[in-house]
């Protein structure tokens, strides 16, 4: 941030401090301009970098299928894994795992995932990017109830936030197990899936709730893409592990269940010092000279990355975008780095020919300091170079068109303090499911306009779309194609359409920097 909006920041603080009501405070939680949270150090010594090899979570088998449907079972549950080596780690996992097991689907078969809360507290699972009905998207206050919990904890159903009622009478409360089901009528892509719990996404996320949800279809197959164990899905968080080797995360309530946030500036967002891939702490892949996927999923609650190869290849450009949350582009994108917010995805090819055999390759974060520099490597073994020329063509790819928008809307993300705690507002409210910020009809396309003074990423559910500007400019590099989460930048508001199709009902739109949407940077739309 300028000297000049630094000083006209803290001038708004003054004010607010005098007043002692709801106004806008500017950054003032963070004092680094390109820092998205405050860092949580580790308490025991950080482990080997590039020592350990890159681990693949292992895809889920259905459990059964039959000619419409594939039918999938998970189980959230506590588990003691090793995650830093030498130590073990309680998490919260599907299945028991950091991360949970991946999904893979066929575009247009039904996917019925039976999921089982075995934890101690609440869960609520939201397939991130995927096309789903309002019943089964996950909505913050659907919770699904461990066994033996008969109400939900006043805590999920009522933060302390204006209009919201305590319990939101429209939640659909389970017990135990419940279904959620996924047409997946959408294009091949890198979803995820992850705990969206009402107030608590942040640690929930944080202790292991996430893992992958694969879309695969014909358009894409018939591209040839590198399959198999050259399709490497890099799912990418930042964590701090106390002495004990227990995750450590600033919950105001450790339980999970009754009071939801974070102490004091970590409201800004909470970063880690250990960067984990895969669940492995800067792990390292043997990688063949050939050309590989690669499936890039910031994970992370806070943290932004820069991702560059280092050293670069000969020439530059060392990954090839095809692809991102919404599938794939028209036509590939050739970068040097990218830039990767919370919740989004990158689907890139890195030709490992162009680098000498033994050559070792760090996936390396430039916006890190420290061991938060690096990210993973890659071993180039030796053998035959198997090098794929990137397709010039990758997809049909619709524009959308702003000037067919119905509605033009505006929403404001700005950090707020009431009563001394600081809250993430959008357009001055905070969260309350019984009023809809957006009223969309069905079909309708309505254009956007966010506005913010600090990062936010911003997603929303149901809807893909695509950025029509940013701050009154074309879109940025890694704006291109369908998108369900825009990297907001400080003081450069983005414009984005997006059409509203086949399912009504309530969804959310939220900020994905973990921290601000628990605490009540998320906004109900209603599409009737
Ligand atoms: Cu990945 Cu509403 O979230
Ligand atoms: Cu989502
Ligand atoms: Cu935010």
């Amino acid at each position: 941030m300028s000297g000049l909006t630094r000083r006209a920041a803290l001038g708004v603080l003054g004010t607010a401090a005098a007043a002692g009501v709801g106004v806008p405070l500017g950054q003032n939680l963070v004092s680094a301009s390109d820092s998205t949270g405050v860092l949580r150090s580790s308490g025991l010594p950080l482990p080997q970098r590039f020592a350990r090899p890159l681990p693949i979570p292992r895809v889920l088998a259905p459990s059964s299928t039959d000619a419409t449907t594939d039918y999938y079972e998970i189980t959230a549950r506590e588990a003691s894994v090793e995650l830093v080596p030498g130590v073990r780690t309680a998490i919260w996992g599907y299945e028991g795992t950091f991360p949970g097991p991946t999904l893979v689907s066929r575009s247009g078969r039904r996917t019925v995932v039976r999921h089982r809360n075995e934890l101690a507290v609440p869960e609520v699972v939201h397939l991130h990017g995927g096309h789903t009905p309002a019943e089964h998207d996950g909505y913050p206050t659907d919770l699904l109830l461990p066994r033996g919990m008969a109400v939900p904890p006043p805590a999920m159903s009522g933060m302390d936030m204006p209009g919201m009622t305590n319990p939101d009478p429209r939640a659909v409360i389970a017990r135990e197990v419940r279904e959620y089901v996924y047409p997946l009528n959408q294009r091949a892509t890198t979803l995820w899936y992850h705990d969206h719990r009402m107030g608590f996404t942040g640690p929930g996320v944080w202790r292991g709730l996430f893992g992958l949800h694969l879309v695969r279809d014909d358009e894409e197959d018939a591209l040839g893409l590198p399959t198999g164990e050259r399709d490497l899905p890099l799912m990418i968080t930042d964590r701090a592990f106390a002495a004990d080797g227990s995750l450590r995360y600033p919950a105001l309530d450790p339980t999970g269940l009754h009071t939801p946030g974070v102490s004091g500036d970590f409201g800004a967002g909470v970063l880690g010092d250990v960067i984990l891939v895969n669940g492995a702490p800067w792990p390292v892949a043997e990688v063949a000279p050939a050309t590989y996927r690669l499936r890039l999923l910031n994970a992370s609650n806070a943290r932004r990355y820069r991702l560059a190869l280092r050293p670069g290849p000969a020439g530059g450009n060392g990954f090839a975008q095809i692809g991102t949350e919404g599938g794939l582009l028209a036509a590939p994108i050739h970068h040097d780095s990218i830039d990767i917010a919370p919740a989004q995805r990158y689907d890139v090819l890195v030709d490992f020919g162009r680098f000498a055999p033994g050559q070792e390759v760090t996936l390396a974060n430039l916006f890190g300091t420290g061991a938060t520099a690096d990210v993973m490597r890659f071993r180039v073994t030796g053998g035959t170079r198997d090098s794929m020329p990137v397709p010039a063509r990758l997809s049909n790819v619709e524009t959308l068109d702003p000037a067919r928008s119905r509605v033009t809307r505006e929403f404001n993300l700005r950090n707020w303090k009431r009563q001394g705690r600081p809250e993430w507002r959008i357009s001055g409210r905070g969260f309350d499911p019984a009023r809809a910020e957006a009223t969309p009809r069905l079909g309708d396309v309505e254009v956007w306009r966010l506005v913010s003074d600090f990062h936010h990423p911003v997603h929303l559910h149901l809807a893909h779309f695509q950025v029509v500007s940013r701050d009154g400019r074309d879109p940025g590099p890694f704006d291109h194609g369908w998108k369900d989460t825009i990297d907001l930048l400080p003081n450069q508001p983005a414009e984005i359409v997006m059409r509203f199709d086949d399912y009504r009902g309530r969804f959310v739109f939220h900020c994905h920097n973990l921290e601000h949407e628990d605490m009540a940077m998320m906004s109900t739309m209603v599409v009737s």
